[in-house]
């Protein structure tokens, strides 16, 4: 059963599709006071899941976290927001409940952290909508829940093949080699990712014509090879004359706007820069046509970026932060002067303060932009999908993005935004999955190898091992950083092996990946979601259910050629090396030591169940479904979810059929 209750004048988000009418009960489970906080009384063993992308365990309890979506590429176990806000949670244990706060601004969410037995949500304004849902277990409140908000996202079947993407791949002569030096090596290839270096002066909508003289004929002979570019689209839009982006926003009023209502300024990667009024519909509408440009270029996917909007300064801190430094450096300058110094420098990218300076067009009314800052990534990304929904509607195209909230969930997928090649972000990133199911996001992954910083090749092989189970399985990283496509490393075969795997598993993840999405369930789910009785399963934090086959256990530290993992059930251990090389043990229920060593892909397939597993091919368009075969427990059948992968599908396509 869901709940709703509104506060005050809440700003209609649109995350939720369905039409609930306000309940005049008082509010369950919550304590509310009069500083429009909702404070819980938690029982020791209470279980805290949810906030979607978020830092820490799966389990929430015992930090503070901020939804403000905010570019934060450095971030440790301290940071309190990233790049999405996902304000759903379930609380189980002495009473299990799920709550929506449905709010644009700034909201946190004190879970155990100023009080361990207490949790206080608290929003900016006391303006907001909380919805709350009971039901048999958490799957349940989890499927009512994305009822709720509509059905996710499913891409084109092309898009759950292996991307390779780097900042940095600056012509048309390095794409081509970029896709030559995979075939050499026999690592398989469904895309790759063009970066800012592609368009002109990094300028939405155009291409650099000396660096990419011709685009069309580029996407052309990469499709040829079964290889799509997907290029990136930033929310800041240049500055120049002459640039019709540009200057058909400034004319038709579709930038944000200042207090003065003249069009508001700030720097980003293309230098000063206009942000596009993304919750201004018609706005909206002119920037998604925009895509067109590309698409007419035989482009089919997309990656939406720094939309929370990123803003690294502001012209007015700028001068305010420099006069300041003037005169510091122009004195004797002590210790404290110092850090007063590097905190005002530090301070000027993603200041809040620079958020309260500009102003939406919502009907005619101006809303300032903090009040609703969650929401503009969404809004974005939202624009370029029901723009292109009218251009090719015939078939699917592949979007996610950086920012979001929950509703983008039904535009596209995300990214787990900017990450570094370090250990911690291959667990981090994989406790972030069922939340981000939970709330809806199901194309997701992270960049795998890391972003920032140098990888390692024990890194990538592990991370590799992780990611091939995401749906979204891209190779990213940073300009500077060490190259990291798989070619470079020493033992590429064993890379190439993992990557065929990949695959090989395709069939299954496409078909869990739809049965999610039709069915509004989660990919991957917390042990516990499916053993709840089991008090060891609750406590699990680096191990997942993957669909309703398997379950995960990747490695995520360094020179760790094995690890502990725990059984709710007996399970089939499965280890391979290559997509032949494969061999099953059955274990009993309960703690085993596996070992797994680098070049070896360890993974588990539940008690009587089965999957189907394909050849190694090149590229998705050769997977063949009439060559499956099945993986797991003797005679034990699997649902499969097949499709052309490509149109549109419906909400009651039933393409099943028992293998
Ligand atoms: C941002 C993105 C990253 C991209 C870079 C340059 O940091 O998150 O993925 O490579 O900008 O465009």
């Amino acid at each position: 059963m869901i709940k709703k209750y509104v506060y005050g004048t809440p700003f209609p988000t649109e995350a939720v599709v369905k039409d609930i009418e306000a309940s005049d009960d008082k509010l369950s489970f919550f304590e509310t006071d009069d500083k429009g906080s909702f404070t819980y009384t938690f029982a020791e063993d209470d279980i805290v899941y949810g906030l979607g992308e978020q830092i820490r365990g799966i389990n929430k309890r015992g930090w503070q976290y901020v939804s403000w979506n905010y570019d934060n590429p450095n971030h440790h176990e301290d940071a309190r927001s990233l790049y999405g806000s996902h304000n759903f949670i379930i609380i189980s244990g002495k009473q299990t409940f799920g709550a929506f706060f449905d709010y644009a601004g700034e909201i946190e969410f004190d879970i155990g952290y100023t009080k361990r037995s207490e949790m206080k949500i608290t929003p900016k304004t006391s303006d907001l909508i909380v919805y709350i849902i009971t039901g048999d277990n958490e799957k349940d409140i989890v499927k009512q829940f994305r009822g709720l908000i509509g059905r996710s996202y499913i891409p084109p079947f092309w898009a759950f093949g292996y991307g390779q993407s780097r900042w940095g791949y600056k012509n048309e002569q390095e794409i081509r080699d970029v896709a030559q030096q995979h075939k050499a090596a026999g690592i398989p290839l469904d895309s790759i990712y063009l970066d800012i270096d592609y368009m002109e002066r990094y300028k939405d909508f155009t291409v650099d014509s000396e660096l990419f003289p011709n685009l069309e004929k580029l996407a052309e002979d990469m499709k040829a090879q079964g290889i799509y570019l997907v290029p990136i689209i930033d929310a800041g839009v240049k500055i120049e004359d002459g640039y019709d982006v540009y200057e058909e926003g400034v004319r038709d009023n579709y930038f944000c706007k200042n207090a003065e209502g003249d069009d508001f300024v700030g720097a980003v990667w293309p230098g000063k820069v206009h942000f596009p009024d993304f919750l201004n519909p018609e706005a909206r509408k002119w920037f998604g046509n925009k895509y067109s440009v590309l698409t007419s270029l035989g482009i089919e996917g997309f990656w939406n970026d720094m939309n929370e909007p990123a803003i690294f300064y502001t012209e007015d801190r700028l001068k305010d932060t420099c006069a300041k430094i003037e005169k510091l450096t122009s004195e004797n300058m002590g210790i404290n002067e110092f850090f007063e110094f590097t905190g005002m420098v530090a301070g000027l990218n993603g200041n809040k303060g620079d958020y309260d300076k500009f102003y939406h067009n919502v009907n005619g009314r101006m809303v300032k932009h903090s009040d609703v800052h969650n929401l503009y990534g969404m809004n974005m990304t939202r624009s370029a999908f029901e723009a292109l929904r009218e251009i090719c509607p015939e078939k699917r195209t592949l979007f996610f993005s950086r920012s979001s909230y929950i509703g983008a969930h039904r535009y596209g997928g995300i990214w787990q935004g900017d990450n570094k090649s370090w250990w911690s972000h291959i667990l981090q990133s994989m406790q972030q999955l069922p939340a981000l199911n939970m709330a809806g996001f199901l194309f997701t992954g992270s960049d795998t190898g890391g972003f920032g910083c140098d990888t390692t090749e024990d890194l990538m092989m592990r991370w590799l091992q992780y990611s091939l189970f995401t749906p979204l399985f891209r190779n990213h990283s940073a300009l500077g950083t060490r190259g990291q496509e798989l070619y470079r490393f020493g033992n590429k075969g064993a890379a190439a092996e993992i990557v065929k795997i990949r695959y090989c598993l395709i069939p299954y993840l496409y078909s869990e990946y739809l049965k999610a999405a039709l069915n509004d369930e989660m990919i991957f789910k917390p042990l516990a979601f499916d053993f709840p009785e089991d008090e060891m399963a609750k406590q699990v934090d680096d191990q997942l259910l993957l669909g309703n086959e398997l379950m995960i256990a990747p490695i995520y530290k360094q020179n760790a050629f094995g690890r502990y993992v725990y059984l709710p059930e007996e399970m089939l251990l499965v280890r391979m090396k290559s997509c032949e090389n494969i061999t099953t043990e059955v274990l009993p229920k309960g703690h085993h030591y596996v070992d797994i060593p680098l070049d070896e892909l360890v993974f588990f397939i539940r008690k009587n169940k089965a999957i189907p597993f394909g050849k190694a091919v090149e590229h998705t368009a050769a997977i063949d479904k009439n060559t499956l075969r099945l993986l797991g427990y003797p005679d034990c059948l699997y649902e499969l979810y097949s499709d052309d992968g490509y149109s549109p599908v419906p909400d009651n396509s039933l393409n099943i059929s028992m293998l």
